[in-house]
């Protein structure tokens, strides 16, 4: 009989310790954080708490760390939360964990699946940056690492079954993508190789992103990208991003790349940060638009992630959506716009970040410069590497058609809001945290009853999906508070907002 798919958490002191500081005194929020995340992964899996593999006094202030009794305080307050969790049995031998060596370690893995019932091929193994990646060669499942606080990589090369995020929120949406992948295309594998063939055969691909859907094609295939621009009509000056399966892949096609842009890499890849780099002669100018730059960006959606290791070449991929509107975050979405023009779409369910990338231009002499705000805050880059530049408003040459003044527009005319809409039933309301004063409006949207931004910014698109086909006179949408994701979510509104002939 086949076991339960899991997710194990492995060194649960580093992964859900100090990388959350659950245990320091401004905690509550971040613990509500670790266990919402583990709730939203405890739906489909297994959650499984293995003790910590540190040596003592690495990370003291953490009670996990100390062996198999911190992982039960985290067992009881999950327990008390209405969360299922397992742990190993009680390991009567008296070994300091800190001492086990790896095969000890990937001894224990297999004596825990087997008393718990586990499939350890259907499961997850999430651990920190330190060694444990060294006991995963016998784990069939996936790894997931997390970058230490710093944004310190996994030590030594990634198992080809391995990939790097950055906090437990991302872990859940990895895990929860694979499970969307599974119920929606049964054999994902499978579903994989065929819009590989697709690709490498010339074709136009819809795919999931873990921000927006991607309408994708060989980037080196000059026919094939231009199928693109006529699927979308999209004007031929707007540049393309490139999409690759990781920084080793990127450096083939950029002409050079400063050590701030590898950083960067290193830092927030996979994941939704586009950069603009000097581009080699390889890359086709239909593409860059005849740009002497290329936008280059690996995703961190399961399925994207898979697709880019599939095929031996780059995918250019715009947002799936026809050129100024509202970028799909569904393959609901996509069917509608672009459908009956498209040979694969790839429904690999809801986007869990829900905002294009963060485009940055990275100069020759290490400056940056902001081109698009986006899923990654601009904030997270600039603790990183320090300022970055912003490009001035609209009068601005469009580095960046993202950046022209309409786009992303619904088709129902939009207006900004900061209290409260004039109330009106022929209106649609799309509100951050707190509904307006129900029967006054026609439909009404709530984009984060938490108030929480990175919420608001996965059902942003789909709300104004939803409230656009209510065929209603006209839209209201509130500022949402300027910080962090909020800055891209406001700017989208405000393009939204633009009135008809004020872009493209
Ligand atoms: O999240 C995303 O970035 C999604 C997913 C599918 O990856 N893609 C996306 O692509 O939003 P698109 O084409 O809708 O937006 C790409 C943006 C455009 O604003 C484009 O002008 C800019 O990136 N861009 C591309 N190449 C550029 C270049 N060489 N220089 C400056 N901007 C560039
Ligand atoms: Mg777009």
């Amino acid at each position: 009989m086949k076991g339960k798919p899991a997710v194990i958490i492995a060194d649960t002191g580093e992964v859900v310790g100090p990388r959350s500081r659950i245990f320091r005194s401004d905690c509550s929020r971040s613990l509500t954080d670790v266990v919402s995340n583990l709730r939203r992964m405890a739906t489909a899996f297994q959650l499984v708490l293995l003790p910590d593999l540190s040596r003592p006094g690495e990370s003291s202030q953490t009670p996990i760390e100390k062996g198999d009794g911190g992982v039960r305080w985290l067992a009881d307050v999950l327990e008390a939360a209405g969360i299922s969790v397992r742990l190993p049995e009680k390991d009567s031998r008296t070994v300091d964990p800190g001492r086990w060596s790896m095969e000890e370690y990937s001894r224990r893995l297999q004596e825990t699946s087997e008393t718990l019932g586990l499939d350890l091929n259907a499961s997850f193994f999430v651990c920190g940056q330190v060694g444990t990646l060294a006991a995963i060669p016998d784990f069939g499942g996936f790894v997931i690492c997390i970058r230490g606080e710093r944004g310190e990589g996994p030590r030594g090369q990634l198992s080809p079954n391995a990939v790097a995020v950055s906090d437990l929120h991302e872990v859940a949406d990895w895990v929860l993508g694979e499970e969307e992948l599974r119920r929606r295309l049964g054999d994902a594998d499978r579903a994989v190789r065929e819009a590989a063939h697709c690709l490498r055969v010339g074709g136009v691909v819809a795919f999931p992103t873990e921000t927006v859907y991607g309408l994708g094609a060989n980037a080196l295939d000059e026919r094939a990208v231009a199928r693109i621009f006529e699927i979308k009509q999209r004007p031929r000056f707007d540049p393309l991003i490139v999409h690759v399966a990781d920084a080793q892949v990127a450096r083939e096609f950029v002409d050079s790349l400063p050590e701030v842009a590898v950083r960067l890499m290193d830092r927030f890849w996979p994941g939704p940060l586009t950069l603009v780099l000097p581009k080699r002669p390889c890359v086709p100018d239909l593409v860059t638009a005849g740009w002497p730059t290329v936008a280059l960006r690996s995703p961190r959606h399961p399925l994207a992630w898979r697709l880019l290791r599939e095929v031996d070449f780059p995918i250019a991929a715009p947002s799936a959506n026809r050129f100024g509107a509202v970028s799909p975050t569904t393959a609901e979405a996509v069917r509608e716009q672009l459908g009956h023009q498209i040979g694969i779409l790839l429904d690999g369910g809801p986007c869990p970040v829900g905002l294009e990338s963060t485009v940055v231009a990275v100069e020759n002499d290490g400056r940056l410069t902001l081109l698009r705000p986006g899923g990654l805050p601009v904030e997270e880059v600039e603790v990183l590497v320090g300022p970055v530049a912003r490009t001035r408003g609209h009068d601005d040459r469009p580095r960046a058609p993202g950046g022209l003044p309409r786009h992303y527009a619904p088709r129902t005319p939009l207006q900004l809001f900061k209290t409260s809409p004039p109330p009106n039933p022929r209106a649609g309301v799309l509100a951050f945290q707190t509904p307006p004063p129900p029967d006054a409006f026609g439909a009404v949207e709530v984009l984060s009853s938490r108030g929480d931004l990175r919420e608001a910014a996965a059902r942003l698109f789909e709300a104004l999906r939803r409230l656009d086909a209510r065929g209603l006179d006209i839209l209201y949408a509130e500022i949402v508070p300027e910080i962090g994701l909020g800055q891209a979510i406001n700017d989208r509104l405000r393009r939204a907002s633009e009135p008809e002939g004020g872009g493209v």
